[in-house]
């Protein structure tokens, strides 16, 4: 049964991804027009978003990577978070777009958009494909979601538990047996 046989529920299938992939990039074009987009994926996580998004995205952008480590392991976040690889193109007067795979606690964010304010971009805003609203501990809101989720661990389209499953196309609801074992 492999992967698959760990996943509770299928929250929402390849093909719906896909679709909201297209919804969210085409209203990022239409507010983005003119502008100078950088798009920012925060490692791991977002790979999957990223590039799936970027392809929908129809005004001139460019990428960069970033990868911070929140201290603590597991399903909980602790709020501390540590720079692994920072981003390599300068942000003055760029139109920042954070690509998440999902805000939580928020606590990682809140730390991420406040470290790039200080690098003078025009704009930042959040694209986040999941919002789990219930747990935020930060005061942060996505500027664009693709779906609010309910306080399940997920997994899949790029979402980890303990750096598996990411590859599920799909997101799904990973049985609590896993990660209570
Ligand atoms: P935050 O600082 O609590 O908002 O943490 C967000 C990060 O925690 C995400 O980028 C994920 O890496 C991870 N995370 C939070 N909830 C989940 C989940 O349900 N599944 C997988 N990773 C999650
Ligand atoms: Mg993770």
């Amino acid at each position: 049964m492999g992967m698959n046989g760990d996943i509770l529920q299928v929250l929402f299938s390849e093909e719906q991804l896909r679709q909201k992939c297209a919804e969210l990039g085409a209203r990022i074009s239409r507010d983005y027009e003119g502008k100078n987009l950088l798009m920012v994926s925060v490692l791991k996580g977002s790979v999957v978003f990223m590039a799936d998004l970027m392809r929908h995205i129809t005004v001139p952008c460019s990428i960069d990577f970033m990868a911070v480590s929140s201290y603590g392991s597991g399903v909980k976040t602790s709020g501390v978070v540590k720079i692994i690889k920072d981003l390599d193109i300068d942000l003055a007067g760029r139109d920042i777009l954070i690509v998440e795979d999902i805000l939580d606690s928020g606590m990682t964010l809140t730390y991420l958009t406040e470290l790039l304010r200080d690098r003078g971009p025009a704009s930042i805003r959040i694209a986040a494909l999941l919002d789990k609203p219930s747990r935020r501990r930060a005061n942060v809101q996505p500027d664009y979601v693709g779906y609010v989720v309910p306080d399940e661990f997920v997994v899949g389209y790029g979402l980890d538990y303990d750096e598996k499953y990411r590859n599920l196309p799909y997101v799904g609801i990973l049985k609590p047996a896993v990660y209570t074992r």
